[in-house]
Order: C-alpha cells, then sequence, then structure tokens
C-alpha cells in the first residue's frame, strides 16, 4: 500500500461524501474508520453527510465528533439518495470524489486502492461485489442476490460493469463537472454517472459487502420500481434513436390490434367491409397518434396536438407512398415472377414506409 500511497498523493485531497437519512448509530463508526485512515494512512480527507433532514440526532452525532475536516449538510428539499450525492458533490472542496454508504456495508480501507485506481488512468472506479475477490455476506437470501443480478443484468446494455449497482464509487471532480443532464432519481447513482458522462474507462476494486448492523435498509419497493424508469431514461440518453424507432414499432403493432379489434365490431354492427376497414384505420391512427404523443416522443407534449396530428397524418400517407412505389418496382424490376415475391416486396414496402414514418414523425412532427 506505501506504493499507492505515493501516488495517491498526487491526486489528493479527497472528498467522502455520504448520503445519510437517520443514521445516528453508524455517523460515529464512519467517522471512526476515517479518522484511522487519516491519521494511519495519511489520506487526506474531508467526510461531508448530507443528511435529509433525519432529526434524530445525526447532526448532534457530527458536531460532537470536534473534527474540523467533518460537517454534516442538512438538506430541506429534493429528497432521495441520488440528489443527496449529487448535492454533496457540488459541495465537496476536493478534486477527487468518493461516495459511500453509511451504514458500513462498504469498507472505507478500500478508498485508497480506489483512488490509486482513478490516478492509474481510469476514469471512475467502483467498489464491486461481483469482480474477483469482492463477495457479500453470506446470509443474503436468495431474492436479495436475485434482486441484484437482475437489476445488473438489465443494466448491461448501457455499461459492462459487474457492479453498477454499488453505491461505493470514485471519480474526479473534473469528470464530475461535465456530466450532461443529470438526472437523479432513485439509488443507482453510479450508472447514471457512468452512463451521463460517458465513462469508458471504469475500473472496479473487489470489496466485501458487510451488512449493516445499525438501523434499516431505505430500499423500498417503490424505489426498485423507480429503478425501471430511471432504465428508460438511461437507454433513451444512450441509445437515442433504437429507443424512439422500438417503441415507435411497439406503437405501430398495437395499432394493428386496434385495427382489427374496431373491423371485427363494426362488422359485428352490421358496417359494410369498405366502412369497416375505414373505421378500423381511423381508429387506429388516431390511437396510433396519442400513444406516440403520449410515449414515444412524450418530449414534445406540450405542442399544438391539433397540428401534430396533422403532421403525423401527413408523414403516415407519404409512407404509404414509399412503401406502395417501392414493393411495386421491387416486383416489377427486381425480384422474379412468383407468389412469395410478393410477400417478400410488400414486407420491405412496408419496412421502408414504416421507417420514412418513423423518421417523419422523429425528425419534422415530433422534433425537439
Ligand atoms: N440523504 C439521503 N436521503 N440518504 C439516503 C436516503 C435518502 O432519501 N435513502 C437512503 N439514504 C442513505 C442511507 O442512509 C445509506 O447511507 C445509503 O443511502 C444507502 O441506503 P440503504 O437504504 O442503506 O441502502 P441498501 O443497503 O439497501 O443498498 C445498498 O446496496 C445497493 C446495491 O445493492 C447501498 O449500498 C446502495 O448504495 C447500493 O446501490
Amino acid at each position: 500500500m506505501d506504493g499507492d500511497l505515493a501516488r495517491i498523493q498526487v491526486i489528493s485531497p479527497i472528498s467522502i461524501v455520504v448520503p445519510t437519512y437517520k443514521e445516528r448509530e453508524n455517523i460515529p463508526l464512519v467517522i471512526e474508520r476515517v479518522r484511522q485512515l487519516r491519521e494511519r494512512d495519511g489520506l487526506d480527507a474531508e467526510l461531508i453527510f448530507m443528511d435529509d433532514m433525519s432529526r434524530d440526532g445525526s447532526i448532534e452525532a457530527v458536531e460532537a465528533s470536534g473534527h474540523d475536516w467533518v460537517r454534516i449538510v442538512e438538506r430541506t428539499e429534493d429528497r432521495g439518495l441520488s440528489p443527496a450525492v449529487i448535492d454533496g458533490f457540488r459541495n465537496a472542496r476536493n478534486p477527487v470524489l468518493v461516495c459511500m454508504d453509511c451504514d458500513l456495508s462498504h469498507p472505507p480501507e478500500k478508498i485508497p486502492q480506489m483512488v490509486y485506481a482513478l490516478s492509474s488512468g481510469q476514469q471512475f472506479v467502483i467498489g464491486s461485489r461481483y469482480v474477483p475477490g469482492g463477495s457479500t455476506d453470506d446470509d443474503w437470501g436468495f431474492f436479495r442476490w436475485l434482486n441484484s443480478r437482475v437489476a445488473t443484468l438489465l443494466a448491461r446494455p448501457l455499461t459492462s460493469v459487474k457492479d453498477p449497482m454499488s453505491g461505493f464509487f470514485a471519480l474526479r471532480r473534473k469528470d464530475f463537472d461535465r456530466a450532461q443532464e443529470l438526472n437523479p432519481v432513485g439509488y443507482k447513482i453510479a450508472l447514471e454517472l457512468i452512463v451521463k458522462c460517458g465513462f469508458e474507462n471504469v475500473g472496479e476494486v473487489p470489496i466485501h459487502f458487510t451488512d449493516r448492523i445499525h438501523g434499516e435498509s431505505k430500499l423500498t419497493l417503490r424505489e426498485q420500481l423507480k429503478y425501471i424508469k430511471h432504465l428508460r431514461r438511461l437507454y433513451l440518453f444512450r441509445f437515442a434513436n433504437a429507443m424512439y424507432l422500438l417503441q415507435f414499432l411497439v406503437v405501430g403493432m398495437s395499432g394493428v390490434v386496434v385495427n382489427m379489434a374496431m373491423l371485427t365490431l363494426l362488422l359485428a354492427l352490421g358496417a359494410t367491409p369498405k366502412l369497416a376497414i375505414a373505421g378500423g384505420i381511423i381508429v387506429s391512427v388516431v390511437s396510433n397518434f396519442l400513444l406516440n404523443r403520449r410515449f414515444t416522443f412524450s418530449y414534445a407534449r406540450d405542442r399544438n396536438p391539433l397540428g401534430q396530428f396533422a403532421g403525423f397524418v401527413g408523414a403516415s400517407a407519404i409512407g404509404m407512398i414509399v412503401n406502395y412505389a417501392l414493393s411495386v418496382y421491387l416486383i416489377e424490376n427486381v425480384l422474379p415472377e412468383t407468389r412469395s415475391s410478393i410477400y417478400i416486396a410488400s414486407l420491405l414496402g412496408i419496412s421502408a414506409g414504416m421507417l420514412f414514418n418513423f423518421l417523419g414523425n422523429r425528425y419534422v412532427v415530433f422534433r425537439k
């Protein structure tokens, strides 16, 4: 570790940010562990507790320590773990930022190694349970393990990091400062930063994750559901057009179901086939429009819906012409004269028409 420390001192001092909610009993333990690190390893670190009005004696516990390198910030607005961490980073005075839980499930003794990894070229370093050498306490039940693994798997297309769910990480202040559109919701602040800062070079230092002794976890089912919303936003950020196209296609498929349902209903009510077909088309176009406006292109929801509807119908009409023209061209000029050629041409035409339709909607009707 001596060699490590020599490198650490190049980029220290460090700000350790600890989000807290009702952690009075743990606060003195965290302060003591960091004090030992400062004294034994010479780590130049300030410690900032970001508390969301716990009103449980947390402030007094920090004041009782009497150290000038420890402080607590009482937050009164925008409560939550991730906003508290972001706020903490903005309050921090030092060029290296570390985030850590207050329940000592994250060993502070790993901080020097994490900071060393930063100084040797990593942009972001995670204290990780899932790299060789990392572990959790044995009494993690099957469901907690499964929960953590599924959450990690869902984030896989966004990052290849093994433990992006970890709340123990380090980064440089200058990298944090260039984070775009931070939208800190829920618990997964490390994932938010990796995606929004576009970190490519992420290191993982193995840690043993210890279960808390004092107090209880605040990770409720509500917080876990927020993760799904968070993921959708991150996917939209990272894979914008692919995500818009996917949602557009899902809405398009729902339109086929709506169309068929309306057709069946009108036929059952005694409408002529022509009227039933027209009714199915009209209702599905309206439902597609409403769903695309509500979900796919929700960023453009505050604009005039009538103008958008006209644009949507116009783009669909042009898409239909593209579909028809390409299908006929393929049949007449490219494909052999067989029955299956008609289906192939038609499917290619539909794909081209839909793509045209999508682009028209994305960049004209629902432009940003
Ligand atoms: N300021 C603030 N506001 N802090 C909060 C809030 C809040 O609303 N909710 C939780 N915290 C603090 C806790 O006091 C603790 O210090 C830290 O955030 C983590 O919260 P826990 O509720 O203890 O989390 P956990 O142990 O269930 O979750 C752990 O595992 C996750 C991965 O499985 C944590 O390590 C997470 O960081 C990690 O993402």
